[in-house]
């Protein structure tokens, strides 16, 4: 499975991008918002960081005004994945811009069938959000199984399950199992992902013996 890191915070990238973990970037208006940031700027920076997608979304409504600006945020850097919403025009939109070559990862995907038409519309990614739905009391988890085993049904659907809306390990480790090709994860939830308790005390404890060998490796 491949890790996106779902921030428009550049530094954030810089340092998580460094680890060598991060497969691509997802931004959205609310991320870009926060950083009170321009943002081209901020995704021609992103882009520069990371060499997979980076995920940047248009603000129209209307399929062409969605693919002019597609067109536009495109220009930007060879690897910005346009995304577009789950409605008709932002599908209508898809067809437009992946016949085009460029990448489209379609989003807010709630449930299996508009994940079917964003495959139909040639999407590159279609972002299922798992924690807005289990916010209202469904399971996100069961909308990534459902899609997989649809997508799996059909060698002609070949858009990639981007599992978004992460809100912790659990929603990683269970996207993985159940087949996500993609999570996209804050980067908060990334760097938890690699502590344990007894990573930690185990660690003390060879460092301490080692001490006592009174040796040196180089
Ligand atoms: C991903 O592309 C989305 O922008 C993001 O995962 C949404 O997450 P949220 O539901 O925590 O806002």
């Amino acid at each position: 499975m491949k890790f996106f890191v779902d921030t428009a915070d550049v530094d954030e990238i810089a340092e998580l991008a460094a680890t060598g973990l991060v497969d691509g970037v997802t931004t959205n208006p609310s991320l870009v918002a926060k950083t009170g940031r321009d943002f081209k700027t901020v995704i021609r920076e992103i882009c520069a960081l990371v060499d997979g997608p980076v995920s940047a979304e248009v603000a129209a409504t209307e399929a062409d005004a969605m693919v002019e600006e597609g067109r536009s945020l495109a220009e930007i850097a060879t690897n910005v994945a346009v995304k577009v919403p789950l409605t008709l025009d932002g599908l209508k939109a898809c067809r437009t811009l992946t016949q085009a070559g460029t990448m489209v990862n379609v989003t807010l995907c709630f449930n299996a069938n508009q994940a079917l038409l964003a495959a139909k519309a040639g999407a590159t990614f279609v972002s299922p959000f798992i924690g807005r739905l289990d916010d209202i009391g469904l399971d996100g988890m069961e909308l990534i199984e459902e899609i997989r085993q649809i997508y799996d049904n059909y060698d002609a659907l070949s858009t990639e399950i981007l599992a978004a809306s992460i809100r912790g390990a659990n929603h990683v480790k269970f996207a993985a199992m159940a087949g996500a090709d993609v999570a996209t994860v804050p980067p908060g939830v990334l760097r938890g992902l690699v502590m344990h308790p007894l990573t930690d005390k185990g660690l003390d404890a060879f460092l301490a013996d080692w001490k006592k060998t009174g040796q040196s490796i180089l």
